[in-house]
């Protein structure tokens, strides 16, 4: 049923100057951007303006200045247009505790303008592409956070929409119910073509499901670049080390050693924390560490920060994100 899913789309989405004041608050500041189609993480802390940029890009909202364009549509002008072509799943729960999953969804399918057969049979695949197999028949009130997420992320996709956005899918999630979600939406694009814009405030999750990420910052653009390079830039080696002689400026000669051989290092206590460009920094550091008749305690890649994404090269902080770990 999908219209232009033959098209081959260059720009999804296309964002000059997007501005929403509040009166006490810019949610969104001049922010400029494209996105591809594929799956763009769209990362920020709790209040970076992420669910904004959304309800905006749906027509829901307006921006008090800038302009955007949805697949081609004006968000301004063409709001409803807009969401025929686009799924959305909210952060916020929306689902009615009395109704079944496959009422709820049926539901929403009938209301995107799919006759009854139709709306039925739609409802029944994304039910079971979700991962609802019997409960499905049973109230929502009784689902666990886990499988209401799940009904979210069907009603958002039972119209087969070319775009969907889905906002915090992994909030409240455990850990194995945050890696099958990701698994999930990483799916709707590989599977169905579905191009998909997802939040979070944890780099980590978005790292491993999107092929783009735009960072926001307080309402600003602070990065919009693609996994591949942002993992490249971002990748940080803890190190530690002792002098087997028993000296005690082991953790001193290393951060010499490595700052001679160009590394990009920064102490903290016993730890020596090393910028890794790629993969041959390792050895680097082996080396450096050999060469010096030290030992080796530990060396292993750090997990990444929110942080980490505002701190350039040369290690001065450009953004305001305290740490959030991913
Ligand atoms: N209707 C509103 N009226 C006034 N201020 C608002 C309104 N909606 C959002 N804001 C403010 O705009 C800023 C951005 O909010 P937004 O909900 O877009 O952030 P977010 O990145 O989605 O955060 P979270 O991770 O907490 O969901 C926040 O300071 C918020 O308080
Ligand atoms: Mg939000």
């Amino acid at each position: 049923m999908n219209r232009d899913r033959n098209v081959l789309r260059v720009t999804t989405i296309s964002i000059q100057g997007l501005t929403k004041r509040y009166p006490r608050v810019v949610a969104l500041d001049q922010l400029t951007v494209d996105i591809s189609p594929g799956v763009t993480g769209l990362v920020g802390a709790n209040g970076a303006g992420k669910s904004t940029l959304i309800k905006m890009l749906l027509g829901l909202i307006r921006p008090t200045d800038g302009t955007a364009s949805v697949l081609g549509h004006d968000i301004r002008r063409d709001g409803p247009a807009i969401r025929t072509l686009v799924g959305y799943m909210p952060e916020h729960d929306c689902l009615p505790p009395d109704a079944s999953a496959a009422e709820f969804v049926m539901h929403m399918a009938r209301m995107s303008g799919l006759p009854t057969g139709a709306a039925r049979e739609r409802t029944a695949d994304t039910l079971r592409h979700v991962g609802l197999g019997e409960e499905r028949y049973r109230p929502i009130g009784g689902y666990s956070t886990g499988m209401r997420q799940r009904v979210k992320l069907a009603q958002a996709l039972v119209h087969d929409p070319e775009l969907v956005f889905l906002d915090e899918p992994t909030n409240g999630l455990d850990p194995v119910g945050r890696d099958d979600m990701l698994d999930l939406i990483r799916k709707v694009h590989t599977k169905f073509g579905i191009s998909v814009v997802v939040t979070s405030h944890m780099l980590g999750e978005l790292e491993r499901t999107s092929d783009h990420v735009v960072v926001l910052d307080g309402g600003r653009l602070a990065k919009s670049e693609t996994v591949t390079a942002l993992t490249a830039t971002t990748h940080t080696l803890a190190v530690e080390v002792l002098d087997p002689s028993g000296g005690t400026d082991a953790t001193e000669t290393a951060r010499a050693a490595f700052a001679s051989a160009d590394l990009n290092v920064r102490v903290d206590g016993r730890l020596l924390y090393v910028a890794a460009t790629d993969d041959s920094t390792v050895d680097v550091i082996r080396d450096a560490i050999a060469g010096h008749d030290l030992g080796l305690v530990r060396l292993q890649r750090e997990r990444h920060t929110i942080a980490e994404l505002f701190t350039s090269r040369d290690g001065q902080t450009q953004g305001s994100v305290n740490d959030v770990h991913a």
